[in-house]
């Protein structure tokens, strides 16, 4: 607000100061040296005679629903276009014929819907465009296509399920260092575009606050980012969310809550081309703990060695049996884990024939029973499902006959945070001493994601 004051002022002055152009300026428009400011002017077209001289066009704050063919093609100098708060819902092919020199775009906050293939052809010269808050459901295969000066483009606080990320390649876009997509309603991404992605892009992509669904692959993609520091995850760590089964009541906050995906592994890059499958385990002391050896080798003849980080080498041959043991296919097994298993095991197979190994590190944590008997190890997806499943029976159908709830709890309004460290086989609290004080742990998966903060969709200035 205070800054369109301030772009009005400047405009006065710089109108005082200078002598009028020749050429027309529309009556309810401002006119100076190169900028024309129609901003607020209840608009629902553009006016026919703006001057061609143009370098900045202000048609924000109106009323416009539509943009015709060849809407610019006489400002060949216009570089900016600033056209946020109108009515917009479609453009028309070529309504950016011969305004080849815009640099910034903004149409945030229209009525856009889907972003045609069509819309920006042409504006090879385009260096941000702005799209945030609008009613975009989809992005067409080759709306970036072209846009090969691209620096900044916003999506964010749109219904995009899908985006195109297969069109941005290695050369396609050189200058691309930002893609907003936050906000939207994405459930699954195509994470293997997403990781061929050049590296720039990659880091400043912006996918926090959609409906992304918990799973391995998603998790991968973002420790990957997590561990070059990329600012997209620092800045919104806890808006960064996903659902338990698509679940929108079991959301977790997944840069902060990574115990869900303890059964995923990772690729660590050792030393390229070579990659380590990097995986942890949680077990409780006492349990049977089994360690695959899946590698990215697949021939039928491997030969395994462990390396654990209390008996050292491990193969088939001298291995103690009553404790441990190790089968054909490299699996290791622990008959009891006892705390002081707890370490890096590291997993290498050779394929003797092919003269190729391949190599897979599991970090392991052996719990204290007093600590561990409320964490499993393990813990699928599957497991969380219906954990969840069972919480909410137990909140909304059961009539409270349990003995450790006492005090009934009133309507419960979600509150708890999704707190691994307690609430893994939640339901198993009603038998002990915890049952009391961990009462609202009883809702771990219910977490509102409202928030009274505005949206983001700048994250610069
Ligand atoms: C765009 O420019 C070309 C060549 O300068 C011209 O032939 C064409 O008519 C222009 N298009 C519009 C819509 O004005
Ligand atoms: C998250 O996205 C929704 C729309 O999808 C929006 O209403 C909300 O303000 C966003 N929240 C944040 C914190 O950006
Ligand atoms: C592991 O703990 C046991 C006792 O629980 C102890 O006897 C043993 O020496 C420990 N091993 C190592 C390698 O620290
Ligand atoms: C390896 O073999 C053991 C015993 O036959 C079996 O229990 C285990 O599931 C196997 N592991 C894999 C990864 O196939
Ligand atoms: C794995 O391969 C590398 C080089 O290809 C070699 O230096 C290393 O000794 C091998 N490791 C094993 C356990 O065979
Ligand atoms: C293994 O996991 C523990 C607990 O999450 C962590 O403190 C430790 O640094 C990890 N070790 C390695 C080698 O990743
Ligand atoms: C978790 O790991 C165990 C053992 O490695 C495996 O049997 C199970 O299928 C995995 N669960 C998921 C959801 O990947």
């Amino acid at each position: 607000m205070i800054a369109r004051i301030n772009r009005i002022i400047l405009i006065l002055v710089l109108l005082c100061l200078l002598p009028p152009s020749k050429e027309t300026c529309p009556s309810m428009c401002l006119c100076t040296s190169d900028t024309v400011s129609c901003s607020s002017s209840g608009l629902t077209k553009i006016p026919k005679s703006l001057p061609s001289y143009a370098n900045t066009l202000d048609l924000s704050h109106n009323q416009m629903s539509w943009l015709g063919p060849g809407s610019f093609s006489r400002m060949s100098r216009l570089e900016n276009l600033w056209m946020a708060h109108n009515q917009i819902s479609s453009l028309a092919i070529g309504a950016f014929e011969n305004a080849s020199s815009l640099r910034y775009l903004d149409l945030s906050s229209n009525k856009l819907q889907t972003v045609e293939q069509h819309y920006f052809e042409g504006l090879w010269r385009l260096e941000e465009l702005i799209l945030f808050n609008n009613k975009i459901t989809k992005v067409e295969a080759g709306t970036l296509t072209g846009l090969s000066s691209l620096k900044k483009a916003y999506f964010s606080l749109n219904r995009i399920t899908h985006f195109p990320f297969f069109s941005i390649q290695d050369h396609s876009h050189p200058f691309l260092a930002m893609l907003d997509l936050s906000s939207n309603i994405m459930t699954h991404l195509p994470w293997q575009d997403v990781k061929a992605l050049p590296r720039s892009v990659q880091r400043g992509l912006y996918l926090h606050n959609n409906s992304l669904i918990c799973d391995c692959s998603m998790y991968s993609m973002f420790w990957h980012w997590d561990l070059r520091g990329y600012p997209s995850l620092r800045e919104f760590t806890d808006e960064h969310t996903c659902t338990i089964y698509g679940e929108p009541r079991a959301s977790i906050r997944f840069l902060r809550q990574n115990r869900f995906f303890n059964n995923c592994s990772v690729e660590k890059a050792v030393s390229l081309p070579v990659t380590v499958l990097l995986s942890k385990v949680l077990v409780s002391e006492g349990q049977r703990l089994r360690l695959d050896c899946q590698t990215s080798l697949s021939s039928a003849n491997l030969s395994f060695t462990w390396f654990s980080p209390s008996q050292g080498y491990i193969t088939q041959y001298n291995i103690d049996d009553t404790l441990m043991s190790m089968f054909a296919n490299g699996t290791l097994e622990i008959r009891a884990a006892k705390v002081n298993d707890s370490g890096l095991y590291v997993c290498t197979a050779v394929d003797g024939k092919e003269a190729l190994n391949a190599t897979r590190e599991i970090n392991v944590t052996v719990l204290l029973p007093e600590v561990g008997s409320f964490s499993t190890g393990y813990t699928t997806l599957l497991g969380c499902v219906v954990t969840m499943v069972v919480i909410l029976v137990y909140l909304y159908l059961t009539p409270c006959r349990c003995s450790c709830c006492k005090q009934p709890n009133p309507p419960v309004i979600p509150v708890a945070t999704y707190e691994p460290e307690n609430s893994m086989p939640v339901f198993s609290s009603c038998t002990a001493d915890r049952g009391k004080s961990h009462l609202n742990k009883h809702v771990a998966f219910m977490q509102p994601m409202l928030s009274e903060e505005g949206p983001e969709w700048t994250h610069e200035s």
